[in-house]
Protein backbone atom coordinates (compact mmCIF):
# COMPACT_ATOMS: atom_id res chain seq x y z
CA UNK A 1 0.00 0.00 0.00
CA UNK A 2 0.73 3.76 -0.77
CA UNK A 3 0.25 6.33 1.92
CA UNK A 4 -0.83 9.76 0.47
CA UNK A 5 -0.71 13.22 2.07
CA UNK A 6 -3.23 15.71 1.26
CA UNK A 7 -5.58 13.34 -0.92
CA UNK A 8 -8.37 15.36 0.15
CA UNK A 9 -7.28 18.30 -2.33
CA UNK A 10 -7.96 19.02 -5.96
CA UNK A 11 -4.43 16.86 -7.06
CA UNK A 12 -4.42 14.51 -4.46
CA UNK A 13 -8.17 13.69 -4.38
CA UNK A 14 -7.95 13.02 -8.07
CA UNK A 15 -4.59 11.03 -7.42
CA UNK A 16 -6.42 8.58 -4.73
CA UNK A 17 -9.58 8.58 -6.90
CA UNK A 18 -7.26 7.48 -10.25
CA UNK A 19 -5.13 5.21 -8.02
CA UNK A 20 -8.40 2.96 -6.86
CA UNK A 21 -9.81 2.81 -9.84
CA UNK A 22 -6.26 1.66 -11.88
CA UNK A 23 -4.46 -0.36 -9.19
CA UNK A 24 -4.96 -2.95 -6.67
CA UNK A 25 -3.14 -1.76 -4.09
CA UNK A 26 -4.59 0.09 -1.13
CA UNK A 27 -4.27 4.09 -0.39
CA UNK A 28 -3.89 5.56 3.44
CA UNK A 29 -4.80 9.18 3.37
CA UNK A 30 -3.41 11.72 5.77
CA UNK A 31 -5.12 15.24 5.30
CA UNK A 32 -5.51 17.55 7.77
CA UNK A 33 -8.94 18.56 6.56
CA UNK A 34 -8.08 22.51 5.74
CA UNK A 35 -10.86 24.46 3.71
CA UNK A 36 -8.69 22.93 0.85
CA UNK A 37 -9.67 19.40 1.86
CA UNK A 38 -12.38 17.79 0.46
CA UNK A 39 -14.23 14.29 1.67
CA UNK A 40 -16.89 14.88 -0.61
CA UNK A 41 -14.32 14.65 -3.45
CA UNK A 42 -13.49 11.15 -2.43
CA UNK A 43 -17.47 10.04 -1.75
CA UNK A 44 -16.76 7.26 -4.22
CA UNK A 45 -14.26 5.76 -2.08
CA UNK A 46 -15.81 6.29 1.34
CA UNK A 47 -16.72 2.51 1.08
CA UNK A 48 -13.74 1.23 -0.29
CA UNK A 49 -11.85 -1.09 1.76
CA UNK A 50 -8.95 -0.34 0.02
CA UNK A 51 -8.97 3.56 1.34
CA UNK A 52 -8.10 4.52 4.60
CA UNK A 53 -9.00 8.41 5.59
CA UNK A 54 -7.29 9.59 8.44
CA UNK A 55 -7.67 13.22 9.36
CA UNK A 56 -4.34 14.46 10.80
CA UNK A 57 -1.21 16.70 10.07
CA UNK A 58 1.83 15.80 8.27
CA UNK A 59 3.18 18.07 11.34
CA UNK A 60 2.28 15.47 13.71
CA UNK A 61 4.95 13.19 13.78
CA UNK A 62 3.84 10.34 15.95
CA UNK A 63 0.97 10.25 14.08
CA UNK A 64 2.69 9.88 10.89
CA UNK A 65 5.08 7.44 12.58
CA UNK A 66 2.38 5.18 13.42
CA UNK A 67 0.62 5.09 10.62
CA UNK A 68 3.85 4.22 8.87
CA UNK A 69 4.08 1.46 11.70
CA UNK A 70 1.26 0.05 11.10
CA UNK A 71 0.38 0.08 7.41
CA UNK A 72 3.98 -0.11 6.04
CA UNK A 73 3.52 1.83 2.53
CA UNK A 74 5.62 0.98 0.17
CA UNK A 75 5.85 4.44 -0.74
CA UNK A 76 4.65 8.07 0.72
CA UNK A 77 3.26 10.44 -1.94
CA UNK A 78 3.36 14.14 -0.50
CA UNK A 79 0.94 16.55 -1.58
CA UNK A 80 0.04 18.16 1.67
CA UNK A 81 0.62 21.90 1.58
CA UNK A 82 -1.08 25.36 1.69
CA UNK A 83 -0.82 26.26 -2.35
CA UNK A 84 -3.10 29.29 -2.67
CA UNK A 85 -0.75 32.06 -3.87
CA UNK A 86 -3.06 34.92 -2.62
CA UNK A 87 -3.46 33.34 0.25
CA UNK A 88 0.05 33.21 0.86
CA UNK A 89 0.26 36.95 0.66
CA UNK A 90 -2.46 37.69 2.60
CA UNK A 91 -1.70 35.42 5.39
CA UNK A 92 2.13 33.49 4.94
CA UNK A 93 2.55 31.73 8.43
CA UNK A 94 0.34 28.90 7.51
CA UNK A 95 2.57 28.38 4.33
CA UNK A 96 5.84 27.94 6.50
CA UNK A 97 3.98 26.15 8.84
CA UNK A 98 2.63 23.00 6.69
CA UNK A 99 5.04 23.36 3.12
CA UNK A 100 8.17 23.95 5.16
CA UNK A 101 7.79 22.64 9.22
CA UNK A 102 5.17 20.28 7.94
CA UNK A 103 7.39 18.88 5.18
CA UNK A 104 10.23 18.79 7.71
CA UNK A 105 8.57 16.51 10.27
CA UNK A 106 6.99 14.25 7.71
CA UNK A 107 10.73 13.81 6.65
CA UNK A 108 11.93 13.04 9.80
CA UNK A 109 8.83 10.50 10.72
CA UNK A 110 9.56 8.74 7.51
CA UNK A 111 13.15 8.71 7.91
CA UNK A 112 12.93 7.07 11.35
CA UNK A 113 10.76 4.60 10.09
CA UNK A 114 12.73 4.17 6.81
CA UNK A 115 15.81 3.45 8.73
CA UNK A 116 14.44 0.85 10.42
CA UNK A 117 13.19 -1.27 7.71
CA UNK A 118 14.47 -5.01 6.61
CA UNK A 119 17.07 -4.24 3.37
CA UNK A 120 14.62 -5.43 1.07
CA UNK A 121 11.92 -2.94 2.05
CA UNK A 122 13.72 -0.72 2.31
CA UNK A 123 15.48 -0.66 -0.77
CA UNK A 124 12.50 -0.46 -2.29
CA UNK A 125 10.92 2.35 -0.36
CA UNK A 126 10.19 6.21 -2.16
CA UNK A 127 9.28 8.97 -0.95
CA UNK A 128 7.42 11.25 -3.51
CA UNK A 129 7.49 15.30 -3.07
CA UNK A 130 5.01 16.73 -4.87
CA UNK A 131 6.12 20.10 -6.06
CA UNK A 132 5.72 23.19 -8.11
CA UNK A 133 7.22 25.22 -11.03
CA UNK A 134 6.88 28.65 -9.61
CA UNK A 135 10.18 27.47 -7.10
CA UNK A 136 12.29 28.63 -10.77
CA UNK A 137 10.44 31.92 -10.57
CA UNK A 138 9.39 34.01 -13.23
CA UNK A 139 10.47 34.23 -17.02
CA UNK A 140 10.34 37.05 -20.03
CA UNK A 141 8.44 36.16 -23.18
CA UNK A 142 11.41 35.13 -24.39
CA UNK A 143 13.32 33.17 -21.78
CA UNK A 144 13.20 29.18 -22.24
CA UNK A 145 10.79 27.30 -20.72
CA UNK A 146 12.18 25.90 -16.93
CA UNK A 147 14.67 23.13 -16.54
CA UNK A 148 15.47 20.94 -13.67
CA UNK A 149 18.86 22.86 -13.73
CA UNK A 150 17.54 26.16 -13.25
CA UNK A 151 18.15 27.90 -10.40
CA UNK A 152 15.69 28.32 -7.93
CA UNK A 153 14.54 32.29 -7.24
CA UNK A 154 10.89 31.54 -5.78
CA UNK A 155 9.26 34.97 -5.49
CA UNK A 156 5.76 34.64 -3.49
CA UNK A 157 5.42 33.36 0.26
CA UNK A 158 4.07 30.38 -1.61
CA UNK A 159 6.75 29.40 -4.03
CA UNK A 160 9.46 30.21 -1.31
CA UNK A 161 7.63 27.83 1.09
CA UNK A 162 7.95 24.99 -1.63
CA UNK A 163 11.49 25.76 -2.62
CA UNK A 164 12.12 24.91 0.74
CA UNK A 165 10.42 21.86 1.37
CA UNK A 166 12.18 20.88 -2.05
CA UNK A 167 15.35 21.68 -0.63
CA UNK A 168 14.81 19.74 2.60
CA UNK A 169 13.10 16.82 0.64
CA UNK A 170 16.74 16.91 -1.23
CA UNK A 171 19.06 17.35 1.93
CA UNK A 172 16.97 14.32 3.17
CA UNK A 173 18.49 12.57 0.21
CA UNK A 174 21.76 13.68 0.18
CA UNK A 175 22.80 13.39 3.92
CA UNK A 176 20.67 10.54 5.12
CA UNK A 177 20.00 8.12 1.72
CA UNK A 178 16.58 8.79 2.56
CA UNK A 179 15.07 7.34 -1.61
CA UNK A 180 13.31 10.46 -2.88
CA UNK A 181 11.71 11.82 -5.68
CA UNK A 182 10.47 15.53 -6.85
CA UNK A 183 7.96 16.30 -9.44
CA UNK A 184 7.53 20.17 -10.40
CA UNK A 185 4.83 20.52 -11.95
CA UNK A 186 2.95 23.71 -13.86
CA UNK A 187 -0.80 25.01 -13.74
CA UNK A 188 -3.19 22.20 -12.46
CA UNK A 189 -6.77 22.19 -14.05
CA UNK A 190 -9.63 19.43 -13.99
CA UNK A 191 -12.41 18.05 -11.80
CA UNK A 192 -12.63 18.57 -7.93
CA UNK A 193 -10.53 22.25 -8.48
CA UNK A 194 -11.18 24.68 -5.27
CA UNK A 195 -13.18 27.67 -6.80
CA UNK A 196 -10.51 30.33 -5.93
CA UNK A 197 -8.12 29.29 -8.25
CA UNK A 198 -8.71 30.99 -11.93
CA UNK A 199 -10.53 28.33 -13.52
CA UNK A 200 -13.16 27.13 -11.69
CA UNK A 201 -12.96 30.78 -10.17
CA UNK A 202 -14.29 31.88 -13.71
CA UNK A 203 -16.79 28.97 -14.70
CA UNK A 204 -18.54 29.30 -10.93
CA UNK A 205 -18.70 33.39 -11.07
CA UNK A 206 -19.82 33.13 -15.19
CA UNK A 207 -22.29 30.91 -14.13
CA UNK A 208 -23.41 33.15 -11.18
CA UNK A 209 -24.26 36.25 -13.26
CA UNK A 210 -20.49 37.99 -11.02
CA UNK A 211 -17.62 39.47 -12.26
CA UNK A 212 -14.65 37.40 -13.77
CA UNK A 213 -11.48 39.52 -12.44
CA UNK A 214 -8.68 39.57 -14.44
CA UNK A 215 -5.50 40.36 -12.54
CA UNK A 216 -3.34 43.41 -14.19
CA UNK A 217 -3.20 43.52 -17.93
CA UNK A 218 -4.14 39.74 -18.33
CA UNK A 219 -1.47 38.82 -19.92
CA UNK A 220 0.63 36.86 -17.41
CA UNK A 221 1.35 33.47 -18.95
CA UNK A 222 0.74 30.05 -17.18
CA UNK A 223 1.51 26.86 -18.54
CA UNK A 224 -1.41 24.50 -17.95
CA UNK A 225 -1.78 20.83 -17.55
CA UNK A 226 -4.81 18.32 -16.89
CA UNK A 227 -4.63 17.15 -13.65
CA UNK A 228 -5.23 13.63 -14.61
CA UNK A 229 -1.88 14.20 -16.71
CA UNK A 230 -0.17 15.10 -13.62
CA UNK A 231 -1.56 12.61 -11.54
CA UNK A 232 -0.15 9.95 -14.41
CA UNK A 233 3.10 11.56 -14.58
CA UNK A 234 3.25 11.02 -11.00
CA UNK A 235 2.60 7.48 -10.97
CA UNK A 236 5.36 7.19 -13.63
CA UNK A 237 7.85 8.85 -11.63
CA UNK A 238 6.65 6.67 -8.62
CA UNK A 239 7.40 3.29 -10.36
CA UNK A 240 10.54 4.70 -12.76
CA UNK A 241 12.17 7.50 -11.11
CA UNK A 242 15.95 7.89 -10.24
CA UNK A 243 16.79 8.88 -6.69
CA UNK A 244 17.28 11.58 -6.24
CA UNK A 245 16.25 13.29 -9.02
CA UNK A 246 13.55 16.01 -9.91
CA UNK A 247 11.29 15.78 -12.83
CA UNK A 248 9.34 18.86 -13.97
CA UNK A 249 5.87 17.83 -15.73
CA UNK A 250 3.49 20.02 -17.82
CA UNK A 251 1.47 20.09 -20.58
CA UNK A 252 2.95 22.28 -23.14
CA UNK A 253 0.22 24.59 -23.16
CA UNK A 254 0.73 28.23 -22.31
CA UNK A 255 -1.00 30.29 -22.42
CA UNK A 256 -2.37 33.70 -21.41
CA UNK A 257 -4.49 34.45 -18.41
CA UNK A 258 -7.50 36.67 -20.56
CA UNK A 259 -7.16 34.20 -23.40
CA UNK A 260 -7.99 31.01 -20.65
CA UNK A 261 -10.80 33.47 -19.71
CA UNK A 262 -11.89 33.94 -22.81
CA UNK A 263 -11.87 30.08 -23.65
CA UNK A 264 -14.02 29.58 -20.78
CA UNK A 265 -16.60 32.04 -21.43
CA UNK A 266 -16.48 30.83 -25.01
CA UNK A 267 -17.45 27.12 -23.84
CA UNK A 268 -19.78 28.62 -21.42
CA UNK A 269 -21.53 30.39 -24.56
CA UNK A 270 -21.94 27.03 -25.86
CA UNK A 271 -22.65 24.58 -23.43
CA UNK A 272 -24.90 27.28 -21.20
CA UNK A 273 -25.54 30.17 -22.55
CA UNK A 274 -26.67 33.35 -20.75
CA UNK A 275 -30.40 33.90 -20.79
CA UNK A 276 -30.32 36.85 -22.60
CA UNK A 277 -28.18 35.42 -25.23
CA UNK A 278 -25.33 38.20 -24.77
CA UNK A 279 -21.15 36.17 -23.96
CA UNK A 280 -20.48 35.79 -20.44
CA UNK A 281 -17.28 37.45 -21.37
CA UNK A 282 -19.23 41.16 -21.08
CA UNK A 283 -18.64 40.02 -17.87
CA UNK A 284 -14.89 40.52 -17.63
CA UNK A 285 -13.49 42.83 -15.01
CA UNK A 286 -9.62 43.87 -15.18
CA UNK A 287 -8.72 44.36 -11.13
CA UNK A 288 -5.68 45.30 -9.28
CA UNK A 289 -2.86 43.22 -9.97
CA UNK A 290 -1.37 40.84 -7.69
CA UNK A 291 1.56 42.12 -5.82
CA UNK A 292 4.62 40.36 -6.91
CA UNK A 293 3.16 38.59 -9.74
CA UNK A 294 5.21 36.24 -11.92
CA UNK A 295 5.14 36.92 -15.35
CA UNK A 296 5.46 34.02 -17.37
CA UNK A 297 6.06 29.92 -16.43
CA UNK A 298 6.67 27.02 -18.72
CA UNK A 299 7.60 24.01 -18.31
CA UNK A 300 10.59 21.78 -20.41
CA UNK A 301 9.24 18.70 -19.57
CA UNK A 302 11.15 16.68 -21.86
CA UNK A 303 13.48 14.79 -19.24
CA UNK A 304 10.44 13.27 -17.82
CA UNK A 305 9.42 12.26 -21.82
CA UNK A 306 12.88 11.03 -22.74
CA UNK A 307 13.85 9.46 -19.43
CA UNK A 308 10.60 7.53 -18.66
CA UNK A 309 8.87 8.10 -21.19
CA UNK A 310 5.59 9.88 -20.08
CA UNK A 311 3.65 12.26 -22.24
CA UNK A 312 0.65 14.19 -21.46
CA UNK A 313 -3.04 12.39 -22.89
CA UNK A 314 -5.33 15.57 -23.31
CA UNK A 315 -4.26 18.50 -25.07
CA UNK A 316 -5.70 22.36 -23.71
CA UNK A 317 -8.80 21.74 -25.96
CA UNK A 318 -9.96 18.79 -25.00
CA UNK A 319 -9.35 19.12 -21.45
CA UNK A 320 -10.57 22.13 -20.50
CA UNK A 321 -13.82 20.83 -22.28
CA UNK A 322 -13.87 18.39 -20.10
CA UNK A 323 -13.88 20.33 -17.57
CA UNK A 324 -16.55 23.16 -18.10
CA UNK A 325 -18.39 19.89 -18.79
CA UNK A 326 -17.43 18.71 -15.25
CA UNK A 327 -18.51 21.84 -13.60
CA UNK A 328 -21.67 21.97 -15.09
CA UNK A 329 -22.59 18.38 -14.05
CA UNK A 330 -21.26 18.65 -10.76
CA UNK A 331 -23.51 21.85 -9.50
CA UNK A 332 -24.02 20.35 -6.35
CA UNK A 333 -20.11 19.74 -5.57
CA UNK A 334 -19.65 23.78 -6.09
CA UNK A 335 -22.77 24.49 -4.32
CA UNK A 336 -21.62 22.41 -1.16
CA UNK A 337 -17.84 24.04 -1.48
CA UNK A 338 -19.50 27.99 -1.40
CA UNK A 339 -21.41 26.87 1.05
CA UNK A 340 -19.07 25.50 3.03
CA UNK A 341 -21.78 22.77 3.64
CA UNK A 342 -18.75 20.10 1.96
CA UNK A 343 -17.40 20.66 5.57
CA UNK A 344 -20.40 18.69 6.92
CA UNK A 345 -19.76 15.71 5.24
CA UNK A 346 -16.70 14.56 7.43
CA UNK A 347 -19.34 14.29 10.36
CA UNK A 348 -22.62 12.54 8.06
CA UNK A 349 -19.87 10.21 6.57
CA UNK A 350 -17.40 9.36 9.13
CA UNK A 351 -18.79 10.53 12.72
CA UNK A 352 -17.24 13.42 14.79
CA UNK A 353 -14.14 12.12 14.35
CA UNK A 354 -12.59 10.90 11.27
CA UNK A 355 -10.47 6.94 11.89
P1 LIG B 1 -5.05 21.93 -2.41
O1 LIG B 1 -4.89 23.20 -1.66
O2 LIG B 1 -6.25 21.74 -3.27
O3 LIG B 1 -4.99 20.70 -1.40
C1 LIG B 1 -4.07 20.61 -0.35
C2 LIG B 1 -4.54 19.51 0.59
O4 LIG B 1 -3.57 19.39 1.62
C3 LIG B 1 -5.88 19.80 1.25
O5 LIG B 1 -6.70 18.66 1.21
C4 LIG B 1 -5.51 20.15 2.69
O6 LIG B 1 -6.51 19.81 3.62
C5 LIG B 1 -4.25 19.32 2.87
N1 LIG B 1 -3.36 19.87 3.91
C6 LIG B 1 -2.97 21.16 4.06
N2 LIG B 1 -2.15 21.27 5.12
C7 LIG B 1 -1.99 20.03 5.63
C8 LIG B 1 -1.25 19.48 6.71
N3 LIG B 1 -0.51 20.27 7.51
N4 LIG B 1 -1.31 18.17 6.95
C9 LIG B 1 -2.08 17.36 6.16
N5 LIG B 1 -2.82 17.81 5.14
C10 LIG B 1 -2.76 19.14 4.86
O7 LIG B 1 -3.72 21.78 -3.26
P2 LIG B 1 -3.50 21.13 -4.70
O8 LIG B 1 -3.74 22.15 -5.73
O9 LIG B 1 -4.20 19.83 -4.75
O10 LIG B 1 -1.92 20.89 -4.65
C11 LIG B 1 -1.39 19.69 -4.12
C12 LIG B 1 0.13 19.76 -4.16
O11 LIG B 1 0.57 19.96 -5.50
C13 LIG B 1 0.72 20.93 -3.36
O12 LIG B 1 1.90 20.49 -2.75
C14 LIG B 1 1.03 21.98 -4.40
O13 LIG B 1 2.10 22.80 -4.00
C15 LIG B 1 1.39 21.12 -5.59
N6 LIG B 1 1.13 21.70 -6.91
C16 LIG B 1 -0.08 22.22 -7.23
C17 LIG B 1 -0.33 22.69 -8.52
C18 LIG B 1 -1.68 23.26 -8.92
O14 LIG B 1 -1.79 23.80 -10.03
N7 LIG B 1 -2.72 23.15 -8.10
C19 LIG B 1 0.69 22.66 -9.47
C20 LIG B 1 1.94 22.14 -9.10
C21 LIG B 1 2.14 21.64 -7.83
O1 LIG C 1 2.32 26.98 -11.33
C1 LIG C 1 1.84 26.03 -10.43
C2 LIG C 1 0.99 26.72 -9.39
O2 LIG C 1 -0.25 27.05 -10.02
C3 LIG C 1 0.75 25.88 -8.14
O3 LIG C 1 1.98 25.63 -7.51
C4 LIG C 1 -0.21 26.58 -7.19
O4 LIG C 1 -0.49 25.76 -6.09
C5 LIG C 1 -1.50 26.88 -7.94
O5 LIG C 1 -2.39 27.58 -7.12
C6 LIG C 1 -1.20 27.69 -9.20
O6 LIG C 1 -0.73 29.03 -8.86
P1 LIG C 1 -1.19 30.31 -9.70
O7 LIG C 1 -1.01 31.51 -8.89
O8 LIG C 1 -0.58 30.29 -11.06
O9 LIG C 1 -2.76 29.92 -9.88
P2 LIG C 1 -4.09 30.80 -9.76
O10 LIG C 1 -5.20 29.96 -10.28
O11 LIG C 1 -4.24 31.43 -8.43
O12 LIG C 1 -3.81 31.95 -10.82
C7 LIG C 1 -3.53 31.65 -12.18
C8 LIG C 1 -3.25 32.97 -12.89
O13 LIG C 1 -4.48 33.71 -12.97
C9 LIG C 1 -2.28 33.85 -12.15
O14 LIG C 1 -1.48 34.55 -13.10
C10 LIG C 1 -3.17 34.84 -11.40
C11 LIG C 1 -4.37 34.97 -12.30
N1 LIG C 1 -5.68 35.20 -11.63
C12 LIG C 1 -6.02 34.38 -10.62
C13 LIG C 1 -7.22 34.56 -9.95
C14 LIG C 1 -7.63 33.65 -8.82
C15 LIG C 1 -6.50 36.22 -12.08
O15 LIG C 1 -6.18 36.94 -13.04
N2 LIG C 1 -7.70 36.38 -11.44
C16 LIG C 1 -8.09 35.61 -10.39
O16 LIG C 1 -9.17 35.85 -9.82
Amino acid sequence: MILVTGGAGFIGANFVLDWLAGSTEAVVNLDKLTYAGNLQTLASASDNPRHVFVQGDIGDTSLVARLLAEHRPRAVVNFAAESHVDRSIHGPEDFVQTNVLGTFRLLEAVRGHWAGLPEVEKTAFRFLHVSTDEVYGTLSATDRAFTETNRYEPNSPYSASKAASDHLVRAWHHTYGLPVLTTNCSNNYGPYHFPEKLIPLMIVNALAGKSLPVYGDGMQVRDWLYVKDHCSAIRRVLEAGKLGETYNVGGWNEKPNIEIVHTVCALLDELKPRDDGKSYAQQISYVTDRPGHDRRYAINARKLERELGWKPAETFESGIRKTVEWYLANAEWVRNVQSGAYRDWVNKQYGATPA
